[in-house]
């Protein structure tokens, strides 16, 4: 009687535990297959796509905290298309001329935000307009904007820097078939060794006449100065310094900078898939020819705006 109940009892455990061991391992296995989906789910294809969308969300437009105002012919395009190659750096692509000009100004700080490029938080904007350093209203108007705004002039020898700035005048009067003026009619007064300070070419070269409008809104510790004779033949030690002011990460390195023998400068690369990407013929072209006389006429002239220039900013340039 007894017997009978025991064994059923017996045979049900069995029974039971077998299922029991059916429906853990059942349950594993399936556990196994999700972990196996959520790594698939993370593989890189779906890591790109993941991106765009976070891209997508947090890119906007930013206004820019640091400005590159010239000089202009100091070699303002390459220092911004080298600093383009940070990946902190976004860079505005065209000269936006915002403070500088009435009419541009008027349309407001929305349009000009609209200029910029799509930057993420981390990032930082930069416009570059080399016409910002010898206008009068734009240090102001800049100030009333951004007061921590972060200024870089990029500086170049101001003989050389005139032949540059009247060969340009040069050739865009020549396509538009205006007259061409010879360089030693221009640059001095009526056949004396004074120079003229209304012409734009020599007026952009007395760096301590801009400056020091700069310097009435700005101090000089939120303004950095590049040597841009140095920037042009060696960029990376002067693209350290610009990075130690901007105080982002040292991330711009040589393997981006690429000697072009043709061109005779610097050319650019943000990856080693892509092909070097050098700047246009206006950048880096033959010269205007001027008389040894002539340049040296010019040079005793800039002498004391570059010495006044030095003892404004502490810093001495071999020119
Ligand atoms: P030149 O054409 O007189 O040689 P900007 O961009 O401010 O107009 O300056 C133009 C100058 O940038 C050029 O003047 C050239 O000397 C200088 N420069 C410096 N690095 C350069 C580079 N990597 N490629 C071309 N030009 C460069």
């Amino acid at each position: 009687m007894y017997r009978f109940p025991l064994h059923f009892l017996l045979y049900t455990c069995a029974i039971l535990s077998l299922l029991a061991l059916v429906e853990i391992s059942f349950f594993y296995s399936n556990q196994k297959d999700e972990q196996q989906y959520e790594i698939h789910k993370y593989s890189m294809e779906d890591e790109s796509a993941i991106n765009e969308s976070v891209d997508f969300e947090l890119k906007k437009r930013r206004l820019p905290g640091c400005l590159i105002i010239g000089a202009r012919k100091g070699g303002t395009r390459a220092l911004l298309d080298a600093l383009a190659l940070h990946p902190m750096i976004r860079a505005a692509r065209r000269e936006v001329h915002f403070f500088d000009r009435n009419d541009t100004f008027s349309r407001g700080i929305a349009w000009y935000k609209d200029q910029m490029p799509l930057s993420f938080h981390h990032q930082l904007t930069i416009e570059k307009t080399p016409a910002y350093f010898p206008s009068f209203v734009t240090p102001e108007r800049v100030f009333q904007m951004n007061s921590k705004m972060k200024i870089i002039v990029i500086l170049r020898e101001p003989v050389i820097r005139t032949i540059s700035d009247y060969t340009q005048v040069y050739y865009n009067r020549l396509e538009l078939k205006k007259s061409l003026p010879l360089f030693g009619e221009v640059v001095f007064r009526n056949g004396t060794d004074q120079i003229d300070t209304d012409y734009k070419p020599v007026r952009n070269s007395l760096y301590e006449i801009h400056l020091r409008s700069w310097l009435n809104y700005f101090p000089l510790s939120q303004i950095h100065i590049v040597d841009g004779d140095k920037f042009g033949i060696d960029p990376l030690p002067e693209l350290r310094l610009v990075e130690s002011f901007l105080n982002v990460p040292h991330l711009i390195n040589s393997s981006s900078l690429v000697w072009d023998q043709r061109k005779g400068f610097f050319c650019f690369r943000k990856n080693q898939r892509q092909p070097p990407h050098c700047l246009g013929d206006s950048k880096g072209r033959t010269h205007r020819p001027v008389s040894s006389s002539t340049r040296e006429n010019l040079r005793k002239a800039f002498l004391p705006y570059n010495e006044r220039l030095f003892a404004l900013i502490g810093r001495r340039f071999r020119w």
